[in-house]
């Protein structure tokens, strides 16, 4: 196929997109930019530019300190509305402070819920964040770190030692979709516990974190549910393990009786534990926002969609020989696709300046093209593929 093919047939997948006008619910100010970086940080929706005006006016500007009222379980409302996002209940999601905080934490809980146990487990590969915070807690605790081998993941070594295991369910660098159902299940005939990574996942492929037994889990919300740029992480905590958390990272938020100023500490019963101190609001309502917006497209909707940019992607790879790194499979990718080059940063530096194609590159030598489905046009993947492919056969 020709590159005007690619075209035609990407104006054809746009013109019968049944998401396409979603577009319009976001801020849109150059439609020739095509941003394939939603998967970094998704675009702004119309109705949080809203929604944080309101808040500022209403809710800080006149309610004042009154507002701590509405203000104060906000994670918890939050948590609760993106749980369905997520295949968990009410009560066991709260959305507060950085997906790296909330890793930490749930970190030193779980092995807490594990004595005994001699090792936490991570792949060499996963991102900086989760291994950093398990070499973390590992020495605090005493712990070795346990890493597949060069050419091996983390389904094939033993678990027997480990506390727990931290994993990506979406591989940040080639999209792969680990087996979450599998996986937990093997962990847990191991006797250990799983944290997951679901910030690649959350807001582009369906989860039911439920049907797959999981543990624990955190995640970004900026990403794919378009919640603004240091908008809080979720923590997610399998209902019968809650009230054995030991919460780590303590202050009164967490505290049962928040303004029982002298009491000991006293965990609040449920999820709400987790939290820390005082929340970021703004950021909060910032990030209900894209939730809410996720939440009335549906995810089958959104996912379907994903999956359908990927495999367009892939067409486009495959016509214009660009060698794509992703598993072919739609069903164990993630949304987005990583083209693999040499030249794999200046030719993202080149797409920006010359083609108003905004991709992401990843150390050492990849190309990440992110399909936010309620944002990013087929077009959009036909064009930065067509000048991806100029720039390589220069
Ligand atoms: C897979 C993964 N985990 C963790 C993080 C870190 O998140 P934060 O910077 O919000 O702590 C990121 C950030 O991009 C990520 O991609």
């Amino acid at each position: 196929m020709s590159s005007d093919q690619l075209l035609n047939r990407a104006f054809e997948l746009d013109s019968a997109d049944p998401l396409a006008h979603w577009r319009d619910r976001f801020v849109i100010d150059d439609p020739d930019l095509s941003y394939l970086d939603g998967n970094s940080l998704g675009m702004l929706p119309r109705s949080t530019v809203h929604r944080i005006h309101e808040v500022m006016n209403d809710e800080w500007g006149l309610g004042l300190i009154r507002s701590w009222q509405k203000w104060l379980n906000l994670p918890l409302v939050v948590g609760n509305e993106l749980a369905p996002l997520l295949g968990a209940d009410d009560g066991e999601v709260v959305v507060h402070d950085s997906t790296s905080i909330n890793l930490h934490q749930l970190l030193h809980a779980a092995v807490r819920l594990r004595p005994g146990r001699t090792a936490i487990a991570v792949d060499a590969y996963e991102f900086p964040t989760d291994r950093y915070a398990v070499e973390a807690v590992a020495r605090e605790h005493g712990l070795d770190v346990i890493s597949p081998p060069a050419g091996q993941r983390l389904d094939e070594i033993p678990l027997d030692e480990c506390a727990v295991i931290v994993r990506s369910l979406i591989d940040y660098r080639t999209a792969e979709i680990a087996d979450l159902v599998g996986f937990t299940l093997r962990a847990h005939e191991a006797g250990a516990l799983v944290i997951w990574d679901l910030s690649h996942a959350v807001g582009a492929i369906e989860l039911d974190l439920h049907a797959a037994d999981v543990d624990m889990a955190i995640g970004c919300t900026y990403k794919y549910l378009n919640g603004g740029p240091g908008a809080p992480a979720f923590s997610y905590v399998r209902s019968n393990l809650i009230s054995d958390i030991d919460q780590p990272i303590r202050g009164w938020f967490g505290q049962d009786d928040q303004f029982a100023m002298d009491s000991a500490w006293s965990p609040k019963p449920g999820i709400g534990r987790l939290m820390i101190g005082t929340p970021s609001i703004l950021a909060l309502e910032a990030a209900r926002c894209g939730i809410e917006l996720s939440s009335e497209a549906g995810m089958p909707a959104i996912a379907a969609k994903g999956r359908a940019l990927t495999d367009f992607a892939h067409e486009c790879c495959d016509e214009l020989r660009l060698d794509s790194v992703s598993p072919r499979d739609a069903y164990i990718r993630g949304s987005h696709i990583a083209i693999r080059h040499s030249d794999a940063k200046e030719i993202t530096q080149r797409l920006e300046r010359d083609y108003s194609v905004i991709a992401d590159y990843r150390d050492p030598d990849l190309i990440r093209l992110g399909c936010s489905p309620l944002t990013t046009r087929y077009g959009d993947v036909a064009r930065a593929t067509i000048h991806l492919a100029s720039m390589v056969r220069q």
